[in-house]
């Protein structure tokens, strides 16, 4: 009988939107509406980590997050699985004793656990990165010969803002044309080199789960917002080639006018939604209205701000320098303790928080 295991892990980094996706024109494949843009995070916060193992002695698939049993049957996962082992292929180890032919992938059984580093339940975006290392590790234990953007293509069969998480640094997730969703896929703009005096600071205004998933969410503003189809038509595309232009030259002014903007679209589209969805809170309003006047002040931005399916506030300074200043007055306008009070994560420079 055959006792061997085969395991592999991996580890993924989310990512933020600053050109969103919101909105599916076919909602099985997850196809989108429009073009996004986004900025995979330093892989040493807010990361996934995934270890999946394969043996003749596994009797189903069956996976574990943060330690604790869930369920396999929904349809993304499902989805993933059998994209990825409908291309595994062949392995052999005679060291180790081990082959697996292509039809042997058919009837093994894995098992997957995976880790998030931050708490699930502080209400930040985890499917990205989840969906991206389950994917690229199932692809990496399964011998699959395929390039990054046809990963890509099955991750976001998991979960959409997922195909941009296989790539660092700035990404593009191109809507395509495809009505099997082929050309749907990432590609990197730039590296993680290319802007690195940026910092991203998340400023977790709630840790409360959200109250309208972005799967439900979408659905109702494809159904009844008029502003997602203008937004989609006549706003999104033109967005896409100038913050293209802008992270390429990195010229902050644009990049945060553009990530503002856009920030304030989505939830523009969610208010013109019906019945309307709420992401943002009062704390989320006050940080915009801090930026805002901060910005404007100074004459040209420091910073810029986005807002994902929740009232949790992504700040993008220009630089270490700004980035201190702004911990400084998060912390002044919300202290500790109080109402309003704050928990900031810093992301991609951690002396900051010293
Ligand atoms: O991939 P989903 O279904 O979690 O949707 C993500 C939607 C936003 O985070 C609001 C925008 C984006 O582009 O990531």
């Amino acid at each position: 009988s055959q006792k061997w295991i085969l395991m592999t892990t991996a580890q993924t980094p989310t990512n933020i939107a600053v050109i969103k996706y919101w909105g599916k024109r076919d909602e099985a494949l997850i196809l989108a509406v429009n073009d996004s843009i986004s900025v995979t995070l330093d892989p040493q916060h807010l990361c996934t980590t995934t270890t999946v193992a394969v043996s003749p002695m596994f009797q189903s698939d069956r996976m574990w997050l943060n330690g604790k049993e869930i369920s396999l049957s929904g349809g993304r996962y499902q989805n993933c699985l059998r994209e990825i082992r409908s291309r595994a292929s062949k392995i052999e180890d005679e060291k180790k004793g081990i082959k697996i032919t292509k039809k042997d992938w058919e009837k093994l059984h894995v098992h997957i656990a995976s880790y998030n580093n931050f708490p699930t339940a502080a209400g930040l975006a985890s499917s990205a990165a989840g969906f991206a290392c389950l994917v690229f590790s199932l692809a990496k234990l399964m011998n699959v010969q395929e390039d990054q953007g046809k990963l890509s293509a099955i991750a976001r069969q998991g979960s959409g803002s997922a195909c941009r998480s296989l790539y660092g640094g700035f990404v593009k997730w191109v809507m395509g044309n495809e009505e099997n969703g082929s050309d749907s896929i990432a590609v990197q703009l730039q590296d993680e080199k290319h802007w690195d005096e940026l910092v991203i600071i998340i400023a977790v205004v709630s840790s409360r789960q959200k109250e309208t998933s972005s799967t439900s969410g979408m659905r109702d503003s494809v159904e009844t917002s008029l502003l997602l189809q203008h937004r989609a038509k006549e706003v999104v595309p033109k967005r896409i080639i100038e913050m293209e232009e802008a992270i390429k030259n990195r010229d902050f002014p644009s990049f945060a006018r553009l990530t503002c903007a856009d920030s304030n679209q989505f939830h523009a589209v969610c208010l013109d939604t019906s019945p309307p969805i709420f992401y943002m809170n009062d704390t989320s309003h006050r940080i915009i209205s801090c930026v805002e006047k901060w910005n404007r002040s100074e004459g040209t931005p420091q910073v810029a701000y986005t807002f994902d399916a929740g009232p949790n506030a992504v700040l993008i300074a220009r630089d270490r320098k700004v980035a201190a200043n702004l911990l400084q007055r998060l912390l002044y306008y919300f202290p500790p303790h109080s109402d309003t009070d704050l928990n900031s994560y810093v992301i991609g420079d951690k002396s900051i928080l010293g």
